[in-house]
């Protein structure tokens, strides 16, 4: 029987590009729901952008856009990452779209019309000067617990002390620098402590086979734990980005009370496009809803999200599937230790996206573990496994069936199978299972170990030796056509992780997109194919080196290189100018900016467009010559140092307003580094550097 699937991954915050552990998530749903269409099952996989909520409104502020342009601008950028590595979504939408706007308000009201509201009115901190009311996290001052400055309003980062943000001593708005207030407004609640949400909750989660059993052991204590479940602040005052509560003007839905309904939007969105029946496809008992997620959001998704959907009568989700983390060489990603890797890079540098598709997949397993990014083991995965034991049976048989026997092969002796075939297709199911248990590792082992069977048969029957003779031609096309039959079901194992390299295989081997099904089904016998042409390169380990980012300047392997360390010969470095006094240097005024944007220029080689904003209330569009040594994405959301005061230029490609402070050598031609200044931590746009 035919299945249908409403898969979804977990909706990003349209404030920035996505990173590995995005792109890791959306490999993870795309194989998964590559198998399921594989086994002829009906599949809708669909993701969104999270729009709303208060950091991307302010990040619009920050760069002088509305938060409808700005999101517009981060969901641009989206396709190029997901067509990149073949994540092949059905649709991508937003939170902010019009579906979403309705399907959370009708979920509200009908909560509501349940008796699932409630409102109390609670105090919280409010910023006097940008007359808002501030989230934990804009507000920051000094821990109640160990005096340490410049912490966040909700834990402190010296002591690890969590408290709450009333706590904090000497509070201050990290927007404004105002002290907060304290002030009262109404708030609206989702009753998650009814005992009938406690009692739904427990059923749905501790259900056999609907969560893994560390996420449902999780859901367990949450729910059983001393003081229970807690109702759910669901609004926020305006101003808000987000979507109105019905008739209570000024308040909006918290962005976590949407977010989740933006599945249901883009699924309704796509269905809307396509022509189907949304209702009727949620009406249908045997419709599956999965979600696939990160661990640190499953509260959202074993609680209050299947609650919502319970009590105001939509269907709740069949399973949530929570994965871990990607580190990078044992660390959590991060740019400044260089551990971070941008997946445009990954793609503009010329590496494979099959090669990390297959990377993350031989890596994955069924359990809420993190998966470490280490570059030794990718090579030796594509390499020795792919390349070597897979791809290398196609180099080895089909250009003997190309060049001997005008690309016909023969499987007379097909019927009935030998042992050899025989063996690789009973091994079908189980990595089928697999796959469909989310073991993808498992499943690749698997197809391994039948690809080392195939490599024994290889080398006991020796193609390139009976080749030699004549009289072996008959024995010459049956033992290559077999390798390509075994090449074919190897290929269909593999085609859930490799799309492309499948679909290529498929087009020279001149047959039908393979499905499971075909496994039982051989090339028939004088069919022909197509000359061979190699299907995939194998990883030259330096390519890492262009992989990761740039790490802070003094440690980047170009300095390193270069200068030896701190030997850098006085004779080296460019001779000091002409001395100035302090009047002088007065007048240059440098100031801390931050790079909200930052784009290439058309047409130009050396040039990247920054938009800075040097706290002005409005930004300041620079051009630099940085092009060669920085990703424009690398540079959004740093700080960095400018000459405010610079009289603007006209440049062929528009106004320059200013200048940002770059390191380089004086022999550039030898030593081409290039290292934009970052001030230390704390440092606020708009300072002044003196
Ligand atoms: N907007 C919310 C989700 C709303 S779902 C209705 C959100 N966005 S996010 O951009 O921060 O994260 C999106 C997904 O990426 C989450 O599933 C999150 O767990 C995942 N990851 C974020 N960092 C990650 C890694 N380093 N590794 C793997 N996945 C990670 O949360
Ligand atoms: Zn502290």
């Amino acid at each position: 029987m035919t299945r249908k699937l409403f898969v979804t991954t977990a909706l990003p915050y349209a404030n920035a590009p996505f990173h590995l552990g995005h792109i890791m998530e959306y490999i993870q749903a795309d194989i998964w729901v590559r198998h399921q269409r594989m086994s002829g099952n009906e599949v809708h996989f669909v993701g969104a952008d999270d729009a709303h909520g208060a950091p991307i409104m302010i990040a619009a502020e920050k760069a002088g856009l509305t938060p409808q342009a700005f999101v517009a601008g981060i969901a641009a950028g989206r396709k190029q990452y997901l067509d990149g590595f073949h994540i092949q979504f059905d649709n991508w939408h937003s939170t902010d779209g019009e579906e979403n706007h309705a399907l959370s308000q009708d979920i509200y009201r009908k909560l509501k019309a349940a008796g699932f509201i409630t409102s109390k009115t609670i105090e919280q901190f409010y910023d006097p000067v940008k007359n808002m009311f501030l989230p934990d996290r804009y507000i920051k001052g000094e821990c109640p617990k160990c005096g340490a400055k410049d912490q966040y309003g909700d834990s402190c980062e010296v002591c690890s002390a969590v408290y709450a943000p009333t706590e904090v001593v000497n509070p201050y708005s990290v927007l404004t620098g105002a002290t907060p207030v304290m002030k009262s407004s109404e708030h609206f609640f989702f009753k998650l402590s009814d005992q009938q949400c406690v009692e739904f909750l427990r059923n749905w989660a501790l259900q056999d086979n609907r969560l893994q059993s560390e996420v449902a052991n999780k859901c367990r204590e949450w729910l059983e734990g001393e003081d229970g479940l807690g109702d759910w602040d669901i609004s926020r005052d305006a101003p808000y980005f987000g979507i109105e509560i019905p008739d209570q003007p000024g308040k909006y839905f918290y962005v976590w009370l949407d977010a989740p309904v933006g599945y249901l939007a883009s699924l309704k969105n796509y269905f809307g496009k396509t022509g189907r029946d949304f209702d009727a496809f949620m009406a249908d008992p045997s419709t599956e809803q999965i979600h696939f997620i990160g661990k640190d959001i499953t509260y959202f998704h074993t609680l209050f999200w299947p609650a919502m959907l319970k009590f105001s009568g939509y269907k709740t989700p069949d399973n949530v599937y929570a994965h871990g983390f990607v580190t990078v060489s044992g660390e959590k990603m991060s740019k400044s230790r260089g551990t971070g890797i941008s997946p445009l890079r990954y793609l503009d540098i010329g590496m494979n996206p099959e090669w990390l598709r297959y990377y993350f997949a031989a890596k994955l397993n069924a359990k809420v573990e993190d998966l470490d990014l280490n570059p030794d083991d990718f090579v030796a995965r594509v390499n020795s496994d792919l390349i070597g034991k897979y791809i290398n049976i196609a180099s080895r048989a089909a250009g003997f069936i190309t060049k001997r026997f005008n690309g016909v092969i023969s499987t007379d002796w097909a019927t009935p199978d030998d042992a050899f075939l025989g063996n690789l297709r009973q091994a079908a199911p189980e990595i089928q299972a697999l796959f469909e248990a989310r073991e993808y590792g498992k499943a690749l082992r698997l197809a391994m170990e039948q690809a080392d069977l195939v490599n024994a048969y290889v080398d006991a029957n020796k193609p390139w030796e009976l080749a030699k003779k004549p009289e072996n031609d008959a024995k010459l096309q049956e033992v290559c056509s077999r390798l390509l039959e075994a090449f074919r079901i190897l290929t269909i194992f593999l085609k859930p992780v490799l799309p492309q390299l499948a679909s290529q295989v498929e087009a020279q081997l001149n047959i039908a997109a393979l499905q499971w099904s075909d496994v039982a089904t051989p090339l028939p016998h004088l069919h022909t194919i197509h000359p061979y042409a190699h299907l995939m390169q194998r990883v030259d380990p330096k390519i890492f080196d262009q992989l990761f980012d740039a790490p802070t300047a003094a440690t980047t392997p170009a300095a390193a290189e270069s200068g030896e360390g701190a030997s850098t010969a006085a004779s080296e470095i460019e001779p000091v100018a002409v001395e100035i006094n302090i009047a002088d240097f007065a007048k240059i005024d440098l100031r801390i900016a931050k790079i909200v944007n930052c784009e290439h220029v058309e047409g130009s080689d050396k040039l990247l467009r920054l938009t800075l904003d040097v706290g002005e209330g409005r930004t300041r569009n620079v051009f630099s010559g940085i092009k060669s040594a920085y990703q424009p994405e690398q540079l959004i959301g740093k700080l960095t140092v400018m000459v405010a005061n610079l009289a603007p230029r006209k440049m062929k490609f528009g106004m320059s307003e200013g200048m940002v402070l770059a390191a380089s050598a004086a022999d550039e031609k030898n030593n081409p580094g290039l290292y934009i200044l970052e001030p230390w931590p704390g440092a606020q746009p708009g300072m002044r550097v003196g």
